[in-house]
């Protein structure tokens, strides 16, 4: 390692040895004052990149020869960026919070299962717009091998649309057509690994020493047994351990996911360069954001669980500094569905200025099973803040399972043991428990250790899907009120909600999958339906299910967008002394247009009663009106009740 003074000495003189030849090579073809914003960019990112590049890479002979091209990629990045995008660079530059806008409201979906394909979803902007998307992640919709390919994430050509999907002229328009509708393309960087039909894949297979050092191939089990000890295991049903045999080289893969996907080997710089040119260009396809997919696992290193390793955050971190350099708009969202305390540190302006926010989306179900927040309200109280720069992504349900990852410290404080809590939460969401409302599966048990993830939509998991089965009218609509309880949370509690395209209406179990064998041994597409435009037409019937959820949820949406105390992220519990009830304050700056709202979520069945003297309390005031209802509401000295499921955001009318 060296000292500050010779880095920064080191860092002068690697860019003046770089920079002459990078001019030589691109000045002469960008426009006019593009190299002087681009030298600008490099001089001002330069440090970062090369601090973070040493560190991974610095021990290397060919060290300056990587960092050389890595640069001189950036270079081209920015000449093929196209003009439309650079003007997006400008506005952001002048706004960079705008993502934390109240009006911000995510959407997600799978091109195919949604739309068909690419043209299919360009005639649903008019949907997007109606819901009022800003921001449309598309799952994976690259090359992938047929039949398994893990919903798209195994990559065969990250420059290759799906060919049923469309092309890659196709996404471009796209992408520009959602900007002009003020909506924000949002596309993965699956790289952690590629699928095992990737051209670098293949180049391996063929016994191409080269290529064989972009992934982790391995002659015998010792150096996957000596791994195999330390690691978790992520799919266990389809494995044991993280290593695959393939017989025509007779190589073990280090294979983390499913065996067709093959893990990236980062301690090799060409890997890098060559990766982050692949970002590069899904840059300057349009996606404003990328998700990065599984990045808590890229860096390996033996004796660890090779789980969010620092070399994992200095990688992200490298790139993020180049995406500064060429494609400045660019954010960058964290998929870590880890332990909150690793979570939070792939937060930073540096690193990822967005990040899924797992802990809420688990404690959340974790509330509506228990129908208490003691732990919800215990971990949300020190664990949602995160810099003001940056925002979570906050969440019910996705395309993945829904594993509980809360901290066993925070349920231990509270007199939860962890192990337990997980177990009975398995069963009551597999609905194996009685009384449960859930309709789930299980994914990935592991007899070993006794975990379990839960798969299932949020209307099955919300009890929508036993009380059809039922015919309950009363239990119908306890299922309506769960599904908009836990959108009204995500929908104020700080930070960009993401709808899960399809639960804006309802939409429960197919069970379909297991006909298929693609998928059949992944209970995850039970969660993943065709959507049936014929049944979400029907949302504008406020009288069949569709319409019932669909209209409150439209009303919560309209809602947050015109509330000034929902922009940002600040958000602070509170204990209104019912534990049933969580509550939570939020607030626009002071001075003009301050604002605060007090958010209160009943998550049981039956009323529950706060006493007016804490909603006096934390909403300061005596005279409210509740946003939701669109009541008045004036404070006297009893106490104020919320019935079965029913979301209250209290704004105070007398500001003092
Ligand atoms: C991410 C995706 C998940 C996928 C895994 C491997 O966690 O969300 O669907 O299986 O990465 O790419
Ligand atoms: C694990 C991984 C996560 C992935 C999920 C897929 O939880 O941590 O990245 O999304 O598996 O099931």
């Amino acid at each position: 390692m060296l000292d500050q003074a010779a880095l920064s000495l080191e860092t002068t003189r690697s860019l003046n040895r770089l920079l002459p030849n990078i001019e030589d090579r691109f000045a002469g073809r960008m426009a006019p004052g593009e190299w002087d914003a681009f030298a600008e960019r490099l001089h001002r990112h330069f440090p970062d990149l090369f601090r973070l590049l040493l560190g991974l890479y610095g021990g290397r002979y060919d060290f300056f020869y990587h960092l050389e091209q890595t640069v001189a990629l950036a270079a081209q990045s920015w000449i093929d960026r196209p003009a439309d995008l650079k003007e997006l660079d400008e506005a952001r530059d002048a706004d960079p919070l705008w993502f934390q806008s109240e009006t911000m409201l995510g959407g997600v979906c799978y091109v195919d299962l949604f739309a068909g394909d690419l043209t299919g979803l360009f005639d649903k902007i008019p949907y997007f717009r109606e819901l009022g998307l800003t921001y449309l992640h598309l799952m994976p919709l690259f090359d992938a091998p047929e039949g398994e390919n893990d919903g798209g994430y195994a990559v065969s050509d990250y420059r290759q649309v799906e060919p049923s999907l469309g092309t890659m002229a196709d996404l471009q328009r796209l992408a520009r057509a959602l900007r002009d509708e003020g909506i924000s393309l949002v596309l993965d960087f699956v790289f952690n690994h590629t699928s095992d039909e990737h051209r670098w894949a293949q180049k391996a297979q063929a016994g191409d020493p080269d290529y064989a050092d972009y992934y982790f191939l391995f002659p015998d089990r010792q150096t996957p047994d000596a791994y195999d000890q330390t690691l978790r295991e992520i799919f266990p049903e389809t494995r044991r351990g993280c290593f695959t045999y393939r017989a025509e080289i007779d190589r073990w893969v280090w294979t983390t996911f499913n065996s067709f996907q093959w893990d990236l080997n980062y301690a090799n710089p060409a890997v890098f360069r060559d990766m982050a040119g692949e970002m590069l260009f899904l840059a300057n396809a349009g996606a404003e954001a990328l998700r990065l997919d599984a990045l808590a696992f890229t860096w390996k290193q033996m004796g660890t669980n090779s789980e969010n390793l620092p070399q994992a955050h200095q990688l992200v971190q490298a790139f993020n500094a180049l995406l500064r350099i060429a494609a400045p708009a660019m954010l960058f969202k964290s998929e870590a569905i880890v332990h909150p305390d690793e979570v939070a540190k792939y937060i930073g302006r540096g690193e990822c200025q967005l990040s899924y926010n797992p802990l809420l989306m688990a404690l959340l179900w974790n509330s509506l099973a228990t129908r208490e927040v003691r732990l919800l309200r215990h971990s949300m109280g020190y664990r949602f803040r995160i810099p003001d720069d940056c925002a979570w992504v906050n969440y019910v349900r996705c395309h993945d399972d829904i594993g509980w990852t809360f901290d066993d410290g925070d349920a231990a404080a509270l007199g939860i043991n962890g192990y337990d809590h997980r177990r009975f939460l398995n069963e009551f969401y597999t609905g194996r428990f009685a009384g449960s409302f859930a309709r789930g599966l299980p994914f990935q048990e592991n007899p070993r250790t006794g975990d379990a993830r839960i798969s299932g939509s949020l209307a099955s998991l919300a009890g929508l899907e036993r009380a059809l089965l039922a015919g309950n009218e009363a239990e119908i609509e306890l299922a309506v009120r769960r599904i908009c309880l836990l959108h009204a949370v995500i929908l104020s509690i700080g930070g960009i909600p993401l709808i899960y395209l399809g639960d804006e209406f309802g939409v429960i179990n197919d069970y379909g999958y297991r006909d298929d064998p693609a998928k059949a041994d992944d209970s995850r597409w039970v969660h993943r339906p065709r959507i049936d435009w014929e049944e979400a037409e029907k949302r504008h019937q406020r009288d069949t299910l569709q319409g019932r959820i669909y209209s409150r949820l439209q009303h919560l949406i309209a809602v947050r967008k015109g509330t000034a105390a929902f922009a940002g992220g600040r958000m602070e519990v509170v204990d209104v002394g019912n534990d049933h009830v969580f509550g939570y304050v939020r607030s626009a700056p002071a001075g003009e247009g301050a604002q605060r709202v007090l958010a209160l979520a009943n998550f049981t069945e039956t009323v529950q009663a706060i006493d007016a003297n804490e909603v006096r309390l934390y909403g300061l005031g005596y005279r409210f009106t509740d946003l939701v209802a669109e009541k008045e509401i004036t404070l006297g000295e009893g106490e104020v009740a919320l019935e079965p499921y029913q979301v209250m955001w209290l704004l105070a009318r007398d500001e003092r």
